[in-house]
């Protein structure tokens, strides 16, 4: 065991855990839920390391609180909207993710979503299991078609291109919408289409958010945008929840301005806006994007290569901040 001190503020898979707990003395929050904040906060004190999740908030309250030895934050996830990079920076601690490993996983989530909430297998389920299925009916609950649809995809990157490949199979047409464009080549290899968004919203059959969560995409799907989507037309959140104004999407999802939506993630997680926990024509997923068994375990390993990595001075192999090394 080395001398490091390290805090993990949650159980992670095996693949990683063992690995950090071999190489250094280990806090760990051992509870299956988030750790409360004033724990993290007393937890944090002098360690050179933090692994952590999407669920828990790093800002510049927690690498104070951590002194002046920490070194790397490590998150088990892509996403880095929970923590302050450029704060981090500033303090010299390296901030690493797992980018690449969960692109294939959280594809397959999505369109399990677009599927579901499309062919309404959740609301089938609920009928079958209630007792009040009636058998075969050729009104009953009858949904979308894909082959010929538009999917609109909002932030073609690693992930948002592993769903227009799907997309293909299904024979929909590709438009997204990102800030900058892609080569020609790699649009006609897709192939996609790139378009304004709001050109996007209003042609889209499905319209799905893989863009990162920043100061510009917070609220990207608007009242406004919902209102401008097509009545026919479903939307799929497997970004991040405030991507969306979810208490909008509620109000336009009650009152049947767009036919459905299909989220993994949620503006206030775990909690949801009022209502949608009511509405059939809304298939919610408890944020499992990257969760298939072998996903995670590469997770965890690239989260304890990333710690390791920044516990010795060294640039990790996946980071966002490079530059915050301390030379
Ligand atoms: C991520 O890694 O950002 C995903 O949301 C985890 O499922």
């Amino acid at each position: 065991m080395g001398s490091w001190e390290v805090l993990v503020t949650r159980r992670i898979p095996e693949a990683g855990l063992e690995a950090i707990q071999r190489e250094c003395r280990v806090r760990f929050w051992d509870e299956d839920r988030p750790i409360p904040r004033e724990r993290l906060l007393a937890m944090a004190a002098g360690v050179d390391g933090i692994v952590c999740l999407l669920s828990d908030p790093m800002g510049s309250e927690v690498m104070a609180a951590a002194g002046p030895k920490l070194k790397v934050i490590a998150t088990m996830a892509v996403g880095v909207d929970n923590i302050e990079v450029a704060e981090a920076t500033r303090r010299g601690i390296v901030v690493g993710n797992t980018p690449g490993v969960l692109t294939e996983a959280t594809a397959d989530l999505t369109w399990a979503l677009i599927l579901s909430l499309g062919r309404r297998i959740v609301e089938g389920d609920r009928l079958v299991r209630s007792g009040q299925w009636t058998g075969w009916g050729p009104t009953q609950l009858v949904g979308a078609d894909y082959v010929g649809k538009t999917i609109g995809i909002v932030g073609l990157g690693r992930i948002g291109k592993a769903v227009a490949r799907r997309a293909r199979g299904f024979g929909m047409e590709v438009i997204y919408f990102n800030r900058g464009r892609l080569a020609a080549t790699e649009e006609a290899a897709i192939p996609a289409r790139h378009v304004p968004l709001e050109e996007l919203i209003r042609q889209s059959d499905f319209i799905s958010l893989h863009c990162p969560l920043n100061r510009e995409s917070h609220h990207l799907i608007s009242r406004e945008r919902i209102e401008r989507m097509k009545p026919t037309a479903y939307l799929i959140n497997v970004a991040r929840g405030p991507v969306v104004d979810e208490a909008a999407l509620v109000e336009a999802l009650k009152a049947g301005r767009i036919a459905g939506a299909a989220l993994d993630v949620y503006e206030r997680e775990p909690e949801l806006a009022p209502g949608l926990r009511d509405l059939p024509n809304a298939v919610l997923a408890p944020h499992l994007g990257s969760a298939s068994i072998e996903t995670r375990n590469r997770m965890a390993e690239m989260t304890a290569r990333n710690l390791f990595a920044g516990l010795r001075g060294e640039v990790p192999p996946w980071c966002v901040n490079p530059e915050a090394v301390r030379g």
